[in-house]
């Protein structure tokens, strides 16, 4: 059991909790695995969210990866919704109200704001990284840039 409380000791804010996911993820490379991970541990410790996860690149469409939080749509064509438009423009999308977002996709009803982290490694697109919220505009710059750090750490610390 790895003791995350001993990660990062000093720091705070997303400099702990990227010293926490290093932790997590080391020791173990496989992408799958790492993805669920990160997807739990993001639910778990950032507050205000109702879902956390991963869509993956395939083809020209995103599939459903890892996540945490009420079943979801499975398939997303490049362009469409918040996470086809982060796809398809490899831009972090952070929505600070869906309903306002033209073709935005409602798996959960209750979701008010967005945050979508494209995810390129060595210039290929993997897929997206994406956090809905039940409260309206939850997602501040400052978490779009400690987010888009926690994505790098854990696609650095995978094979991909
Ligand atoms: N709302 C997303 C679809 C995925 S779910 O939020 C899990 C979108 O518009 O792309």
């Amino acid at each position: 059991m790895i003791d995350l409380s001993q990660a990062g000791r000093g720091l705070d804010g997303y400099a702990l909790l990227s010293a926490q996911l290093q932790a997590l993820l080391a020791g173990e490379r496989d992408f799958i695995s790492n993805a669920a991970q990160f997807s739990a541990f993001i639910f778990h410790e950032l507050t205000d969210l109702n879902w956390a996860g991963f869509y993956f690149a395939r083809g020209e469409e995103l599939v459903l990866g890892p996540f945490q939080g009420k079943v979801a749509c499975v398939r997303i064509p490049f362009g469409r919704g918040v996470c086809g438009t982060a796809a398809a423009s490899r831009q972090t999308q952070r929505v600070e109200d869906v309903h306002a977002f033209a073709g935005h996709i409602a798996c959960d009803s209750a979701s008010r704001s967005e945050l979508v982290v494209p995810l390129i490694h060595d210039g290929r697109l993997i897929g997206v990284l994406d956090l809905d919220s039940p409260i309206a505009a939850r997602f501040s710059e400052a978490d779009q840039t400690g987010i888009e750090t926690l994505a790098q750490i854990f696609l650095a610390a995978s094979d991909c």
